[in-house]
């Protein structure tokens, strides 16, 4: 595996050129970083599956360049499915749709749909773009991490969670932190009206001042969005909801919490976009600090802040 920590024209050229010869890219989104493969290679996609550990009956999304591009990968698209990719796409938001003949059983865990994200990453999108000049049609990705486990925001985290899993061929592109830092807004845009999978950045309330629709939420028991399990999202150490931090925790927590005797504070974010964007870079450092536990202190609110309660719910989670 090569690390690469500058993006220039001429290394995003030779990672798509990479993807086209089989093997695995780890790339930068504006949400997480993604483990990406050439969305139309069978043995490439085999290899995400074995690098993450993942179940091989849960579907991947497709990463495409623009919105042009979704009619290759899907079909019957309902108008507010193309009014919500208008409105957000490049962005954190990914649609689930009924999948064309591109959209193989080796992506789609046999479902009969397919999820659709153009990421709005400079690195991200230009990597997808080089990828179609040589014939490539889009590129499938996971987030970057071993399953169940925090998905990376760094270039960094990737190399610590997947090295031991990456070959010789493989890259890693270095492209900053992630700026939203959870993963896409999952919709389900197959019914007549949209269905919200995984809470994101774009939020209930944006999909309707967006499409004029009320969105639904998706009973969880139904779908089968590994991101919905309810153990996922997890540092190896205990994560403890809304409890006093004893000496010895680590702490996440809104910055005008002041940070106990003794307790170790691992983020201190001054508004929500900022809790998003360090939370689980901090869940990642309690781990490499060795701590064992580590308390979080929610936000209050709507939108992002539901998201973020979501993984937290997730990460906190014991069987
Ligand atoms: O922000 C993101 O979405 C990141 C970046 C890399 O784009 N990707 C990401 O992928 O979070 P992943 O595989 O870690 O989570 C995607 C979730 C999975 O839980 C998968 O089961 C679900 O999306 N999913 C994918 N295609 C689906 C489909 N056709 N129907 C229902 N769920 C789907
Ligand atoms: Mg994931």
């Amino acid at each position: 595996m090569t690390f690469l920590s500058i993006c220039s024209t001429e290394t995003i050229k030779s990672a798509a050129q990479s993807l086209k010869n089989g093997h695995l890219v780890a790339f930068p989104t504006e949400t997480v970083y993604g483990l990406g493969a050439d969305a139309s290679a069978p043995q490439a996609i085999a290899r995400i599956y074995e690098a993450k550990g993942r179940p091989s009956d849960h579907p991947l999304i497709v990463h495409i360049a623009s919105i042009d591009a979704m009619g290759q990968w899907a079909t019957e698209i309902p108008g507010y499915a193309i009014t919500l990719a208008r409105d957000f796409w490049p962005g954190p938001m990914t649609l689930v749709l009924k999948r064309s003949d591109l959209a193989q059983d080796f992506i789609t865990g046999g479902q009969e749909t397919i999820g659709l994200r153009v990421p709005a990453h400079p690195v991200a999108l230009a990597l997808i773009q080089e990828f179609n000049a040589i014939g490539g049609k889009g590129i499938a990705a996971p987030s970057a991490n071993r399953f169940g486990a925090v998905s990376p925001t760094t270039a960094e985290a990737v190399a610590e969670e997947l090295s031991p899993y990456l070959l010789e061929g493989d890259l890693i592109l270095d492209g900053g932190p992630s700026l939203v830092g959870v993963e896409s807004t999952i919709i389900d845009c197959t019914g007549s009206t949209p269905m919200v999978l995984r809470l994101g950045a774009i939020t209930p309330l944006m999909i309707e001042e967006s499409t004029g629709l009320v969105a639904l939420e998706a009973n969880p028991a139904a779908i089968r969005v590994s991101g919905s399990l309810n153990s996922h999202y997890s540092p190896k150490a205990k994560v403890l909801l809304d409890v006093i931090a004893e000496p010895g925790d680590g702490l996440i927590a809104p910055d005008q919490i002041p940070t106990p005797n003794g307790v170790i504070r691992l983020s201190a974010p001054g508004t929500i976009e900022q809790y998003a964007r360090e939370l689980y870079q901090a869940l990642r450092s309690a781990d490499q600090r060795g701590l064992s536990v580590v308390v979080v202190l929610q936000p209050g609110g709507d939108g992002l802040a539901a998201a973020i309660r979501d993984r937290l719910q997730r990460s906190a989670f014991v069987e």
